[in-house]
């Protein structure tokens, strides 16, 4: 913990509290905050779950909303009724809803439930928010005012950034989220690399770079979970996460809107990059609610690495 507000006080720091102190807009505190609470609630649907997942009929033979769409629910539900979302864009709707009166200041995108198809193998899971002002088609640089996710895990943590760095907190027995890491910052370089795609469908130029890795002696971790893949590169301070443009899809498979922006303006806040291969993550414009991206994200020198091996006559 650097110069920072723990140094002010001899007790926890809650979520609320280092907003506050951190000098966070005042609707934006009070919604990321919301939405933090939102956190515990999906957290009680996943228990619940006792990790069955999806499109399962219950015992009077109605189907059941699957996880996804449960977490989806109760965020646009808890939304509607915050006073500062106008609308809400979801992974699991196809288009933008409209949930305010219409004059509220801000528009909240989610991946409710990113990676629930790990549920039953027990490995941790997370929400993707993103916050935005005015719109959501133009680039995430000019509209993401917050960024936050929530993992669902051993622990259930929180990391938010609203500009002003990137902050942990966990989720304590009480119910309180409390500051576990201020300021976190990404080291120049890491040590770890999660390359998503098989390697049958890597460009020969993608896997160019990931053999520069191995032979650098980076070590493999990938989860298969884009919340937990990105929070071990922000929480052990440096490394890549890569899901690449592949053959027959040369615009990856992650979404933009949904979990490349967020977790971009996360990385960046922490000192760290995010680029389709090409771009800043954060200056390519979003055109459509679904559309994809490759992506390359974590510390500095992994990410501006990737230049050196694609090329750009093969970008689409
Ligand atoms: O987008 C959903 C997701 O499960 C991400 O959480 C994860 O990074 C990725 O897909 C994993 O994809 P794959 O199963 O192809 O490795």
């Amino acid at each position: 913990m650097g110069e920072g507000i723990n140094d002010y006080t001899q007790f926890c720091v809650d979520l609320r509290r280092h907003m506050w102190l951190a000098g966070v807009d005042q609707e934006l505190r009070r919604l990321i905050w919301q939405i933090a609470v939102m956190g515990k609630y999906i957290s009680a649907k996943i228990y619940e779950s006792n990790r069955k997942l999806a499109g399962f009929k219950n015992i009077y033979g109605e189907e059941q909303l699957t996880l996804d769409r449960g977490a989806d629910e109760i965020l646009k539900n808890q939304l509607q009724y915050s006073g500062f979302v106008r609308d809400y864009a979801s992974e699991e709707q196809d288009s933008v809803m409209r949930i305010g009166k219409g004059d509220e200041k801000f528009i909240v995108t989610a991946d409710p439930l990113d990676g629930s198809s790990l549920v039953d193998t027990n490995l941790s899971i997370g929400t993707i928010i993103g916050i935005h002002k005015d719109s959501v088609f133009d680039e995430g640089r000019n509209t993401l005012v917050a960024a936050l996710y929530i993992t669902y895990g051993p622990l259930i943590t929180m990391v938010y950034s609203a500009g002003k760095g990137t902050h942990e907190f966990v989720l304590n027995r009480e119910g309180e989220y409390v500051l576990s890491e201020e300021n976190i910052v990404l080291k120049d370089k890491g040590s770890i690399y999660s390359p998503g795609g098989m390697h049958k469908d890597w460009t020969p130029e993608h896997l160019q770079y990931i053999e520069f890795l191995e032979n650098s002696g980076y070590k493999l971790r990938y989860s298969g979970g884009f919340v937990p893949d990105i929070n071990q590169v922000l929480i052990k301070k440096g490394g890549l996460f890569t899901y690449p443009a592949l053959k027959n899809s040369p615009r990856g498979k992650l979404r933009l809107l949904f979990e490349l922006q967020p977790m971009s303006f996360i990385i960046e806040q922490a000192g760290g990059r995010a680029t389709d291969g090409y771009r800043d993550i954060l200056s390519v414009p979003v055109t459509e609610l679904g559309q994809r991206s490759p992506v390359y994200i974590g510390s500095r020198f992994e990410v501006d690495k990737v230049k050196d091996y694609l090329k750009w006559d093969n970008f689409l």
